[in-house]
Parts: structure tokens; C-alpha cells; sequence
């Protein structure tokens, strides 16, 4: 599978994508993710930043709000046309480029504060290649923070494991850890936003989603060949606060789906 190729996945899902997070349906989005990349993230005012991989720019609207200069750049022509749409209707000064990450050629070497990038990198094809890219556009001791899914526990094997009376789930049983066995379920994960309402759910065709599943020291080891030195890890999960006002996400109490990193490019 090639970038045009996974661009075109990400092509089709854009219509129904942009109205469900716009509508607030990626519940684990708003309930359990984007607060704790928030606040690993810090006072970013006045920034200079890339967003990575940054969809239709609903986060990079946000980290615009907070006082931040941002760029975005994704691989998909119809996210980049939303994203650009409504920075014409609501103007941020956001400048949007459709390109693959591992093509960041039209921006200049050292000339970002930082770099952040939520939920795409498990999604790139070109890790390596996209990391070093990352390094490249990056001040020396620029800040480098990105959210994946979780790769210890959201492997290409996969599936719920219950109490003995077999109606509680307590875990999961994950296999497939690097990959070795192809296709077994498929490189194109398919699923919808289970905060969606259900008669949205019932009708929703679902997003096909190109994946690349790697190693958790696969993600350490390249960012430390490419200069990176990891601060701090988060895997955000919901509190019995957080599951009163939304069900759904109780279960990111039980594993973590997601893990943030946040990272400095080592000063030379
Ligand atoms: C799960 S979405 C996340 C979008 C956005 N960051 C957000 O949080 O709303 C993943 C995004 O990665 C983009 N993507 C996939 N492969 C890419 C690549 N090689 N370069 C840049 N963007 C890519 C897709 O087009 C898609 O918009």
C-alpha cells in the first residue's frame, strides 16, 4: 500500500469522519485523549508549530486557541480542502499543506518550535523516513509530542477476555505483537465511533482505516537514531468521574488504548 493509496482511504472517509468528530462522537477524543495531551502539553503560546497527519484540523484549531502559530500538513486532499475551508470561514492564521509526512520539503529546516501530532503515526507508512523529517524542521531543543494507539495492547490480534461468570470484561488477549503473521485480520482496520448516537451507528458505513502496526521499540528506537530524547510517557485512561458523564470510555480503565509521547530534539 503506497501514500496515494492510504490517501485514498482517508479520502473516502472524510465526509462522514469531519461530521462525526465535528459533532463531538470520538468520545475517546474528547473525554480521555485530547485532556491528557493537553495538559503533558504545557503552555505552547506563541509557539511555532507543525501538526502532523492533522486530519480536517479540529486539533490544530485547538492548539491554535492556546496562542500557538500553526501549520498543518496531511496526506489526504479531502481532509486538507475541510481544514482549509474552515480556516477561510473562521480564521486562525493556520496554513495547511497536503503532502505525506515524510515529504515535509516546502518547510525549512530548523524552523519549528515544536512539532505535535495526535493520533497518525500509528497510520504512517513511512515511520523512519517521517521522523527524520520531523528532526529536520525541528529548532534544537524543539518539543516533539505525538499520541498512537497503544502499541502493546492494540495489536493486530485481538479480543475482549471476561470474568468466569462471563459478563464483566477484565482484559484483553493480544497477539500478533510484531506483525510476523500478515493479514490476519487485515492491514485496513474497519470501525465507527462507538459515542455516536446508535441510530447513527446502526446506518454509519464504517471508516476503513490503512494501519501499520509496530513495535513499541520500533517507536523508541527510531526516535532515539534520530536524535529525540524521550521525556515523558502518558497512557491516558478515564476516571470513575470521567465514566459517569460517558460509558463508553470505561474501558480504557481496564487497558490503556493509547500512549502520548512527549519528546526534545537533543540540542547539538
Ligand atoms: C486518525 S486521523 C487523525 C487526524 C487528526 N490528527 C486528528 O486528531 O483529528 C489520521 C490522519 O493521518 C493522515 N495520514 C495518514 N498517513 C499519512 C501520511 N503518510 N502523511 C500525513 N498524513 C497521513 C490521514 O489522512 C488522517 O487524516
Amino acid at each position: 500500500m503506497d501514500n496515494q493509496k492510504i490517501a485514498s482511504f482517508w479520502d473516502e472517509n472524510a465526509p462522514d469522519w469531519i461530521e462525526a468528530v465535528r459533532a463531538g462522537w470520538d468520545v475517546y477524543r474528547e473525554f480521555v485523549n485530547n485532556p491528557a495531551f493537553f495538559e503533558t502539553l504545557g503552555d505552547i503560546s506563541g509557539m511555532k508549530l507543525l501538526d502532523v497527519g492533522c486530519g480536517e484540523g479540529y486539533n490544530t484549531r485547538k492548539f491554535a486557541d492556546l496562542g500557538a502559530k500553526l501549520v498543518g500538513m496531511d496526506v489526504s486532499r479531502l481532509m486538507i480542502a475541510a481544514a482549509r475551508d474552515h480556516e477561510t470561514e473562521e480564521p486562525r492564521g493556520i496554513e495547511y499543506h497536503l503532502t505525506p509526512a515524510s515529504d515535509l520539503s516546502m518547510l525549512d529546516d530548523e524552523s519549528f518550535d515544536g512539532v505535535l501530532s495526535t493520533m497518525t503515526l500509528m497510520d504512517l507508512k513511512d515511520y523512519a523516513e517521517s521522523i527524520a523529517e520531523i528532526a529536520r524542521v525541528l529548532k534544537p531543543g524543539g518539543l516533539f509530542q505525538f499520541s498512537v494507539t497503544h502499541p502493546c495492547t492494540m495489536t493486530r490480534m485481538w479480543r475482549w477476555m471476561y470474568d468466569d461468570d462471563d459478563d464483566e470484561k477484565i482484559g484483553v488477549v493480544v497477539g500478533d505483537y510484531f506483525g510476523l503473521a500478515k493479514n490476519r485480520r487485515g492491514d485496513v482496520d474497519e470501525w465507527y465511533f462507538g459515542g455516536a448516537p446508535r441510530e447513527v451507528r446502526q446506518t454509519a458505513r464504517p471508516f476503513r482505516i490503512p494501519r501499520f502496526f509496530r513495535p513499541i521499540s520500533e517507536y523508541f528506537n527510531t526516535l532515539i537514531n534520530a536524535g529525540f530524547t524521550v521525556e515523558k510517557l502518558v497512557e491516558p485512561h478515564a476516571s470513575e468521574a470521567d465514566v459517569s458523564k460517558c460509558r463508553n470510555i470505561s474501558d480504557t480503565r481496564i487497558i490503556p488504548y493509547f500512549l502520548i509521547f512527549r519528546c526534545t530534539k537533543t540540542a547539538t
